[in-house]
């Protein structure tokens, strides 16, 4: 009788651990899904080179993504500030995990002068650099939205 009574606890404590194992699997499952979904919306990232479509009417997503250029002050080593911001018009680009400017890159006539990577919803598509522009004939600043795209705007000096 007692090694009857014995072998029902192994087995109901089987079960117990079974079923244990099966719940922390699909607590596991949910737990990579959610990883894998939060991957998958932080590799995606959509290369594709945008254009405004009309540049006399600018939509408002257009402006969302649009960088502006702006020069600041020249230094006392001749370096003048260039300040990159994300969206025109006071029309701010969104910051979110899931949506988000993940980099920026200033060009002047065409070479790489820097550039910044941004992590999904930590910083606002912004950036300064202090750039020497004796010569300089153009900047253009090259951003990447991770859904919508990359763009792009030029100043000429
Ligand atoms: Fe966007």
């Amino acid at each position: 009788m007692k090694r009857r009574k014995l072998l029902k606890s192994i087995g109901a404590l089987g079960i117990i651990g079974l079923s244990s194992a099966l719940l922390s699997s699909c607590k596991d499952d949910d737990n990579k899904k959610t990883n894998v979904v939060q991957e998958e919306a932080k590799s995606t990232k959509n290369r594709q080179l945008m254009k405004i479509k009309d540049p006399s009417k600018p939509t408002k997503a257009e402006l969302k993504h649009t960088p502006e250029i702006s020069l600041g002050d020249k230094d006392s080593k001749g370096f003048t500030k260039v300040e990159i911001t994300v969206g025109s018009n006071g029309i701010i680009h969104p910051t979110k995990k899931d949506h988000w400017i993940d980099y920026l890159k200033l060009y002047k006539d065409g070479v790489l002068v820097g550039e910044l990577n941004i992590e999904a919803g930590m910083a606002r598509g912004f950036s300064g650099f202090r750039v020497n522009l004796d010569g300089v004939k153009s900047l253009r600043a090259v951003i990447g939205c991770n859904i919508h795209g990359i763009w792009e705007n030029t100043l000429l000096l």
